[in-house]
């Protein structure tokens, strides 16, 4: 079992960056899985740099939206990324290190990680785009 569902109460009512959000429950799950068979450090580290890769380049998207809108919340949501990418990169770091992942801890750190910030902070700009005729 999946240890995300997306459903409607992740949408922030803008296609592509629901889809892309869906695209990160999708590698959560996946290392979860990874985790859960008991792959390797590689495999774990591969999934997590992929990670790491695509929460920079979904995020990239978001900002380059809100520049182009003059989001008024943009330097804290902004920052609120660069916190969130930089936990993701501690993570990968620890495992660099040779340290093993609590995977419990991990997983529930991650699902809160997205979920938390899908919620919270992402779902204020729904009405905003929205107003700009974004969808
Ligand atoms: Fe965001």
């Amino acid at each position: 079992m999946a240890l995300i569902e997306w459903n409607q109460s992740l949408s922030v009512a803008i296609k592509q960056f629901d889809d892309q959000h869906q695209q990160l429950v999708a590698m959560v799950n996946q290392l979860h899985q990874a985790i859960k068979e008991g792959q390797g450090a590689d495999t774990l580290h591969l999934i997590l740099a992929g990670l790491v890769q695509y929460t920079q380049s979904h995020f990239a998207a978001e900002e380059a939206l809100m520049e182009q809108y003059d989001y008024p919340d943009y330097p804290r949501h902004k920052q609120a990324h660069v916190d969130l990418v930089r936990q993701v990169e501690d993570i990968s770091a620890q495992l660099e290190n040779g340290n093993r992942l609590q995977p419990v801890s991990v997983m529930q750190f991650l699902v809160n990680w997205l979920t938390n910030h899908i919620k919270g902070e992402d779902k204020r700009y729904t009405v905003f785009f929205q107003s700009k005729g974004v969808v």
